[in-house]
């Protein structure tokens, strides 16, 4: 028996996501693609979607937090899980009894290693341009990594890059990558895993880079991009909710809190049960939903569970409304609201149930 009762879902194409996984397998033929599940799969389920992966056979994948790694590793026993995010002293036990693989990215975390005998298989983080976390220092990055090589409780698996601009930027993209170069060139003994590229690197830039492994896949595992060139790839989330009831509105009469959209003449309003508690923010009020391949407007105040669309004569109760995914992309609504398809996606809260699909299977 289903535990999903409301009418409004995310449907996740599973089919969608394998095509962008592969399409970034084969421009990198020699290189291993890294799937990044963090935020639950940047909100497409990370469970279901690892589970995907892994009957395609892929078993490694990246998150940011320790939460994050220690879920999957209850579903998943025998995958190689690497924790991009910042890691505590204390919880350096934790990922080391989970076989976790944790990112190095700063000094105290380097001393914090020290202190343990427990083995533990680390990836370092250096820092090229980004200023976010990594060392930056040359020397000090050859220092800590001959060091960690030495240490019997330690695996220095990996070290790795992350660009700031691999999507917009190609000047400060090729500084960062000849500063990883050159952080490379001064190892006497290189980690046996190297990867710096994002998703806009890996399918823009990937296949010229001679010295890495690995790419690290994020956005465009979801089929999105920032790229104004767009990979071969393919949307995997469409966002659905069924109409549950119409008001036919007289002249005057208005709509939702604040009473801020009345009817100028007979209308007819659909209310949809999808709100901004659903991520459904309400700066989405100036925009369009889909109904049978045409497109209403959003009217009134978004409220915290339910949304007012002006319908026509064609709409009824239980006709499915899209937010987007079709006629309207994730890409059109990152526009409306003056941000990127990443917080799209990622902002559609735990309230919307993942509905995975194969196929063109749909579920209205
Ligand atoms: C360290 C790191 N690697 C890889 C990624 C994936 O980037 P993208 O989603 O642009 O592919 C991220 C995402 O923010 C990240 O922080």
């Amino acid at each position: 028996m289903s535990n999903v009762y409301r009418p409004t879902w995310a449907e996740i194409n599973l089919d969608h996501l394998w095509h962008n996984f592969e399409e970034a397998q084969n421009q990198n033929l020699t290189k291993k693609v890294i799937p990044v599940i963090k935020a639950n799969a940047y909100g497409h389920g990370a469970i279901e979607v690892m589970k995907h992966l892994y009957d395609q056979g892929v078993r490694y994948c990246a998150v940011s937090l320790l939460e994050e790694a220690l879920e999957l590793r209850a579903h998943f026993d025998d995958i190689d899980i690497l924790m991009l995010g910042p890691v505590m002293e204390n919880d350096i036990l934790v990922c080391s009894l989970n076989h976790i693989e944790f990112t190095i990215y700063d000094y105290h975390v380097y001393e914090s290693v020290l202190k343990f005998k427990h083995s533990m298989i680390c990836h370092l983080k250096v820092d090229t341009g980004m200023s976010r976390y990594g060392f930056k220092d040359v020397e000090q990055i050859s220092h800590v990594v001959s060091d960690l090589q030495k240490q019997k409780h330690v695996e220095l698996k990996g070290i790795f890059t992350h660009f700031a601009t691999a999507d917009q930027d190609e000047t400060f993209f090729q500084k960062q990558l000849e500063q990883m170069r050159l952080i490379l060139s001064n190892l006497k003994k290189i980690p046996p895993v190297v990867h710096v590229s994002n998703s806009s690197s890996t399918f823009k830039y990937e296949s010229k880079i001679e010295f890495t492994t690995h790419v690290r896949l994020g956005i465009s595992l979801y089929g999105l991009s920032l790229d104004e060139k767009k990979p071969n790839i393919k949307p995997v989330m469409t966002l659905k909710s069924k109409i549950v009831q119409i008001k036919e509105l007289n002249e005057g009469e208005c709509v939702g809190y604040g009473a801020t959209y009345c009817a100028t003449e007979k209308q007819r309003v659909a209310i949809l049960p999808i709100g901004y508690a659903d991520g459904w923010i309400r700066k989405n009020r100036t925009g369009h939903v889909q109904i049978h391949n045409k497109k209403f407007k959003i009217v009134g105040t978004i409220c915290m569970d339910a949304c007012f669309i002006q319908v026509d004569e064609t709409v009824n109760v239980n006709d499915t409304a899209i937010l987007f995914g079709d006629l309207i992309s994730i890409d059109d609504v990152a526009k409306r609201l003056n941000t990127i398809n990443y917080e799209v996606v990622t902002q559609i809260s735990y309230r919307v149930p993942r509905i995975m699909i194969k196929g063109d299977k749909k579920n209205d």
